[in-house]
């Protein structure tokens, strides 16, 4: 393992939401962040669970570019610098989050922007859990299924799922070890780094795992978004 950086009392937590996406397997004519859920656009709730963490300085929404559909205000900073790939989007925010004035040794929770259900206590567990850690971390769920390996549409094996977990977001790292992990893996176009952590396993560190909630789903296919709204819409009675 690489040498993790010092602790600093004084770093501070920023979020970064890609938001930057087509949505391709939500089947929706616009992309997916947009699409209304329990009234409003989904990004709408996402942004407003952000909100109501004390300990987030400001989030950063990172668009495609053109993309005008959020305007930014007192706690919102809007970039249209989204990349091809979900890790491109990252990195750039990153550097917009450097040019605001954000420190190498400040954190940043990267998430995605499609993860509407996420909860200010699931922010706060993550940020109480991270913020003594010399590494950072991320909100994952242990497999609570029987994972099969696949090949032409039959079974081929059964993988142990002791000691597996699925990877959520929001994730938490400074932002100069995140910036120089995808740097890192820029020149394959970020092969293979699915979420930040990824990133930061390859650059040699290992990332905290905290646990999270069934709950905190990525909004990917169709039937979800009935899912989600459901959820909201149970939050509000
Ligand atoms: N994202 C991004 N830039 C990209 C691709 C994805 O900012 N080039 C964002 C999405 O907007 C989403 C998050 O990353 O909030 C997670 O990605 P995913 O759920 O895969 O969204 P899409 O890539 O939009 O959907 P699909 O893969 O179905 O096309
Ligand atoms: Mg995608």
């Amino acid at each position: 393992m690489s040498q993790p950086p010092t602790l600093l009392a004084d770093a501070r937590c920023f979020a970064l939401l890609p938001c930057a996406g087509s949505g391709s397997r939500a089947g929706t004519a616009a992309p997916k962040q947009y699409q209304p859920v329990a009234g409003v656009p989904m990004v709408r709730h996402t942004l407003a669970a952000f909100a109501a963490v004390s300990r987030i300085a400001r989030v950063l929404v990172v668009v495609a570019p053109g993309d005008g559909v959020l305007a930014a205000d007192a706690s919102i900073s809007v970039a249209a610098c989204g990349g091809a790939t979900r890790a491109e989007s990252v990195f750039n925010g990153l550097a917009a989050l450097r040019a605001q004035g954000v420190r190498d040794d400040d954190w940043v929770l990267v998430h995605d922007a499609a993860r509407c259900l996420i909860t200010p206590a699931q922010i706060d567990a993550l940020i109480d859990a991270c913020l003594p850690d010399a590494v950072g971390g991320l909100l994952a769920l242990p497999l609570p299924d029987t994972l099969k390996s696949e090949s032409g549409g039959r079974v081929v094996a059964t993988i142990d799922r002791d000691h597996k977990w699925l990877a959520q977001t929001p994730q938490m790292f400074r932002l100069g070890l995140l910036h120089d992990a995808l740097a890192a893996r820029a020149a394959t176009g970020f092969a293979g780094i699915t979420d930040e952590a990824s990133a930061v396993e390859a650059a040699g560190f290992q990332p905290l795992l905290v646990r999270g909630s069934a709950q905190n789903i990525k909004v990917t296919y169709p039937e979800d978004f009935a899912l989600a709204e459901a959820v909201l819409r149970s939050r509000t009675t």
